[in-house]
């Protein structure tokens, strides 16, 4: 596999978006905890991603996306603190990568271009939270991350179950 990390710009983000849609969907729909239930439609998905643009637009929130053979097969966001006293961080959102190209060290290449793009922007503080016991978590912690803690009962499925979320923060050097 020989998958390209880019950023995405505002020019770039329309042709994307088919991709990205896709990407979502394959995930939530394959059990990821990414904010959504399954199933998830096309159509919900690109109204999420049009979500993203407008904080793209504020310029709040930096979109890399992994392209294989021109299709995308992962992403990842980077969002910007805008308060006054938060300019030194920002956080690590919705990293994914499509089902058919894990478990080939991507994820860990997203997160890694991530934390370049944070810091050429200044952010070195980075925060993130993601469903506890998920594949993220040992990600996170290889990638030098601390656990802050869990919040027990976070998000709530269909049917009333419900499960924790664990916040991770990362300093970079
Ligand atoms: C989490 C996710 C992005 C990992 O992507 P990936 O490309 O498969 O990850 P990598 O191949 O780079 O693996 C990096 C590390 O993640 C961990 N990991 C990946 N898949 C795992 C799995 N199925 N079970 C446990 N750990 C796993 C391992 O620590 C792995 O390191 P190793 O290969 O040295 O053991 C991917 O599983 C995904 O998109 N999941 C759905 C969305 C999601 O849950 N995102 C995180 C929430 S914010």
């Amino acid at each position: 596999m020989t998958a390209r990390i880019r950023p995405v710009n505002l020019d770039q983000f329309a042709e994307c978006l088919p991709g990205l849609a896709s990407l979502l969907t394959d995930a939530v729909n394959t059990g990821a905890s990414l904010g959504f239930w399954m199933p998830m439609s096309q159509a919900d998905a690109v109204l999420y991603w049009r979500e993203v643009l407008q904080d793209m637009v504020h310029e709040r929130l930096v979109l890399l996306v992994a392209e294989d053979a021109g299709e995308v097969v992962g992403s990842v966001q980077l969002v910007l603190s805008d308060r006054q006293n938060g300019h030194h961080r920002a956080e690590i959102r919705k990293l994914m990568v499509r089902t058919t190209h894990r478990g080939h060290g991507l994820g860990r290449a997203l997160l890694s271009a991530a934390h370049v793009e944070a810091s050429y922007r200044g952010r070195g503080l980075l925060i993130l939270d993601t469903r506890t016991g998920d594949a993220g978590e040992r990600l996170y912690e290889s990638m030098g991350y601390t656990r802050a803690g869990e919040i027990p009962g976070y998000t709530i499925e269909p049917d009333g179950a419900r499960h924790g979320t664990t916040i991770f923060y990362h300093l970079l050097r």
